[in-house]
């Protein structure tokens, strides 16, 4: 059985097909996934999902593209949000300068929300694009607060900065770009510990390979499970166990 460590299937190209989404999610052996906030509407839509369906655990917070949208009643609300049943990490947090938002800014929201996340004792899930550097520091800087586990999702970043992460012991996630092409994630995914390894498709967006350009969905991550035992010598299935195990360690899913 697969899991999907993190969808954001309340997206405007998902919502209305998620129904028909998820009846296929037997078919394609899928036991559960975790639906992902990146901002305030989406953190109540997957709280909202997961009170819907049995298979849905919703992570919430705000993603650093959102940082000059947040205010200081947002964050009081993302708490009492992350209360609720089945929340079970705050995410997507991190920093992403690929972007022009106010690196400053970026650093405060996520540093506010590494701090709250260790007051609701709870996992973070990270973000992290074109910021190495910065995040590095801010993780030593807050290593405090760091005691639930710590998640790099779609993690693009080299093996060397697997390495320089290792006292955080974190766990990482990856997704249809290691797929494509042109990619250099194979190092990296061989330098992770085997039982920090976990799949995601991030859907809408990063659809594997042969399916690139249409709209992704969970039932494709088995391309994605495949691909990775490619590099470990697993099977597609053995991958699915290994992640199925670790994503609910993470999570802590008693499941
Ligand atoms: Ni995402």
């Amino acid at each position: 059985m697969y899991i999907d460590s993190h969808t954001h299937l309340s997206d405007d190209l998902l919502i209305g097909d998620i129904d028909k989404i998820i009846s296929d999610f037997s078919e394609s052996g899928i036991e559960m996934v975790f639906e992902i906030g990146s901002d305030m509407a989406s953190s109540r839509s997957a709280a909202k999902l997961a009170s819907q369906y049995d298979c849905i655990y919703a992570v919430v917070g705000c993603h650093p593209i959102a940082t000059d949208d947040v205010t200081e009643a947002d964050m009081l609300e993302l708490e009492q949000l992350a209360k609720g049943d089945k929340i079970v990490a705050l995410g997507e947090i991190g920093l992403d300068y690929h972007y022009d938002i106010d690196h400053n800014r970026q650093k405060a929201l996520f540093v506010k929300q590494i701090i709250l996340a260790d007051k609701l004792s709870l996992p973070i899930v990270v973000h992290l694009r074109d910021a190495y550097q910065d995040m590095e520091q801010i993780l030593t800087e807050n290593k405090q607060y760091i005691n639930n586990g710590i998640l790099f999702h779609c993690y693009s970043g080299s093996a060397e900065m697997v390495d320089r992460f290792a006292f955080l012991d974190p766990y990482y996630a990856f997704g249809g770009a290691i797929t494509f092409k042109k990619n250099n994630r194979e190092l990296a995914i061989k330098a992770v510990p085997q039982d920090r390894l976990l799949i995601e498709t991030d859907c809408p967006y990063m659809t594997p390979v042969p399916f690139r350009g249409k709209v992704n969905n969970p039932n494709y991550i088995y391309l994605v499970a495949e691909k990775m035992g490619e590099g470990l010598r697993m099977s597609g299935e053995e991958v699915g166990v290994l992640t199925n195990i670790n994503t609910k360690r993470f999570y802590r899913i008693n499941k």
